[in-house]
């Protein structure tokens, strides 16, 4: 609001149109800011390209409704340049699954205000994050880098794009040329950040000013092409930050829908594609690996960020995801420009390394720093920050093609997700075509090597125990803790990981992917993830659900068990894969025959018995069957309090009647009826 009369007047008034109502505030704040917006000369977007500027009236007032870090993480009004507004993450607004990629400045580009954009528009965090299209031309001239933005109809909408280049090579003029819309209209052809700016790291902004039309709530579409008629050297588009404010309407109202009867925020893409067949084909989906009877065929390009690395022929990786392993799954390292997970997304921003600094960490990728090996690439223990942290750095084998897939729209949500019992990210290194994530170091290896081939002490039963409620409690969060699940595809025992204080961690998100929108069941998708562990559903139909990670959970639970890996190609046909064979011995009442030598004698029989009835459940043919992770999680703590009483009562055997199971409830005849797992 301009204030130029020196005084401002606030009035609450009950609405007229709702008898007996009234009126109520619970805190006011005043604040002076500079001219955000008299200089600005938008342009109104009206589908004439005549180009006409918008005039702000100077007693107009102007609501904010998006303030979006494009490509960032959230900035909390506390580091913001000095006005204390909150700038959000923009990926929840994304059109479907093309997220392009983000990321973050070079090292030695510093953001560096011109005369011409006050310091204030927007902190440096909005200009040194970005998010473009991706590397590969073919893939973005196929698609629209879109937003969506659920606005109240019938207003004006300055709409405030953010620009600056960040990256080399992004220097010269006619390097990454695009083309802006808003509301399907031409806003900008032959956007050139670097022709507006003049430089990299000089910020730029552009306005706009959109029309809506009708009542009620629409969506405001933001999307950026690229313009391939003067020859650009890279087909891509690349955005900053955004914001989009209304502004007041004629009759002085700024009145919208009550902010209760709006849709969520968050768009679901699904939703959104339901009415528009033609944009779903749109998207870029790279496909990213089949099954073909018992090889993996895995199609990748190579798309390095800004590295001119050759897009690289199709690779047959035999085995491939199927049977690598190692810790930090080796088989699908997946570096999307700047995603991180898990607990480095807020507190610290995902760090950027060197390549000079990697090296430094692992000493020059010593050998002896080895933690493991597989297809794609090693994984090293490192030590960062003047020895303080410790590190594992994974390193795609710089000579190999990667199996580079679509999992940046996946590890992006991901980047949003912060769990104690997930692996998380501390930064990345993408430098002379090198592809290095840095994660936390996990002191106890893999769940796997505590299992077998193991120069480590067996674990205790309740040891197990612990470690399998951590892992299910990792992935009841990546199931239900993001506003869509998140189906990892790819749980076993090699990707359950243990810190020096043996809490486990679910790790490689690699496959990730996120699950169906509301009005399905499941997402039809090639079948990918390590044989041993896939639910047979999936395997069969292709389609993808979360329970498909509760039969692989399953399976980690019979290999906690048994002490046996999931396939076992030694032995007798029966006895290769550990689901079937576990089932039949369970059904045949040999299950005692088969548990890990070590334990017999240890578990509490009730224990045992919940703990088996729960991996039974878990390995139920359909996935309607199965019980959700939080059932599991439930299911495997009554297993552990069972274990304690037991031990408690200092008797395996005894101590326990029967009728504390029956307490909580007992098997089920009707396994449609989750009641009996609660
Ligand atoms: C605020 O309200 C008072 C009382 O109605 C009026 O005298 C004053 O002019 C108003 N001020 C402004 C800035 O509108
Ligand atoms: C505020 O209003 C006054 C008087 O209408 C005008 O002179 C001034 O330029 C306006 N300021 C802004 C920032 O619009
Ligand atoms: C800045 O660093 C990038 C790599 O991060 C390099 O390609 C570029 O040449 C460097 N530029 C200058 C001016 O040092
Ligand atoms: C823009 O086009 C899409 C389909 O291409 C449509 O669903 C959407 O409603 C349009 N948006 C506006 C504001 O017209
Ligand atoms: C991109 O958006 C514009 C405006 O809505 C539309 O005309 C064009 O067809 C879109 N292109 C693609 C590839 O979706
Ligand atoms: C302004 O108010 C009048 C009367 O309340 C209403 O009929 C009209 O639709 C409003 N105009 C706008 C642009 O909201």
């Amino acid at each position: 609001v301009n204030v130029s009369t020196g005084g401002l007047n606030l009035t609450f008034t009950p609405s007229t149109t709702h008898p007996n109502s009234y009126a109520f505030i619970n805190g006011i704040e005043i604040l002076s800011i500079p001219d955000l917006f008299s200089s600005a000369t938008p342009l109104l977007v009206d589908g004439d390209d005549g180009h006409i500027v918008y005039t702000i009236d100077p007693d107009q007032a102007l609501e904010t409704v998006y303030r979006l870090n494009v490509g960032g993480q959230a900035i909390p009004p506390i580091e913001d340049s000095g006005l204390f507004r909150s700038w959000d993450d923009d990926s929840p607004y994304i059109y479907g699954a093309a997220f392009g990629v983000s990321y973050s400045n070079d090292p030695n580009v510093t953001i560096t205000y011109p005369t011409s954009v006050p310091s204030y528009i927007a902190p440096p965090d909005v200009y040194s994050t970005a998010r473009s299209m991706g590397p590969n031309a073919r893939v973005n001239l196929n698609y629209n880098l879109t937003w969506i933005l659920p606005v109240d109809a019938g207003f004006y909408y300055l709409v405030r794009l953010h620009f600056c280049e960040i990256q080399y090579p992004m220097v010269k003029i006619n390097q990454r040329v695009f083309d802006i819309y808003l509301n399907n209209q031409t806003a900008t052809k032959e956007a050139d950040v670097i022709g507006w700016s003049g430089g990299i790291g000089i910020p730029v902004y552009r306005d706009y000013v959109v029309m809506t039309m009708g009542r009620g709530q629409m969506d405001l579409w933001v999307e950026l092409h690229p313009y391939t008629l003067a020859n650009p050297e890279y087909y891509d588009a690349i955005l900053n930050g955004l914001e989009v404010f209304k502004l007041q309407n004629s009759n002085n109202s700024l009145a919208g829908l009550n902010p209760g009867a709006r849709s969520p925020l968050y768009v679901d893409p699904g939703d959104l594609r339901k009415g528009s067949a033609k944009h779903k084909s749109e998207v870029p989906v790279i496909v990213g690996g089949v099954v073909g009877g018992f090889a993996v065929l895995l199609a990748g390009f190579c798309l390095i960020g800004m590295c001119k690395c050759q897009k690289k022929k199709m690779m047959k990786e035999g085995k491939g995801a199927a049977t690598s392993n190692g810790p930090y799954g080796l088989s699908h390292l997946s570096l999307y420009g700047n995603t991180c997970s898990a607990a480095s997304a807020q507190s610290n921003r995902c760090r950027y390394f060197s390549i000079a600094e990697i090296k430094a960490a692992t000493n020059d990728f010593d050998e002896s720093l080895l933690l493991g090996i597989g297809g794609f690439g090693k994984v090293y223990r490192g030590e960062i920050d003047g020895g303080i942290t410790k590190v594992a750095i994974k390193r795609a084998n710089p000579m190999s093609e990667q199996g580079v897939h679509q999992f940046r729209t996946e590890i992006e949500m991901l980047s949003k997700l912060r769990h104690n019992h997930l692996v998380s990210l501390i930064g990345y290194c993408e430098e002379n075509c090198e592809m290095i994530l840095v994660y936390d170091y996990m002191a106890q290896g893999t769940l796997r090597e505590h299992l077998c081939r193991t120069q480590k002490p067996p674990l205790p039963w309740k040891q197990r125990l612990e470690i399998c409620i951590g892992a299910a409690l990792g992935l009841h969060y990546l199931h239900t803790g993001a506003k869509r699940t998140i189906i990892h595809r790819d749980v076993k025992a090699t990707n359950i990981l243990l810190d020096d204080k043996r809490v486990a961690k679910v790790s490689d998100f690699g496959l990730s992917k996120i699950g169906p929108p509301a009005d399905k069941s499941h997402v039809t998708t090639m079948v990918k993830g390590s044989f041993g562990y896939f639910d047979p559903e999936y395997f069969r139909m292709m389609q993808l659900t979360e329970k498909s990670d509760v039969f692989s959970f399953g399976v980690v639970l019979f290999e906690v068990l048994c002490a046996r890996p999931a396939l076992n190609p030694m032995l007798s046909d029966e006895k290769v894969s550990l689901s079937e064979w576990a089932l039949h011995c369970q059904k045949n009442g040999m299950l005692d025959m088969i548990i890990d030598p070590y334990l017999k004698g240890k578990i509490a029989p009730l224990s045992f018995k919940w703990f088996v009835q729960t991996a039974v459940k878990c390995l139920a043919d359909t996935g309607k069957e199965r019980p959700s992770m939080v059932d599991v999680v439930r299911n495997l703590e009554l297993a552990l309090q069972l274990q304690e009483r037991a031990e408690e009562s200092d008797s395996i055997d005894g101590g326990i009647s029967d009728e504390t199971v029956l307490f909580v409830g007992i098997e089920n005849k009707n396994s449609d009826d989750r009641s009996h797992w609660l």
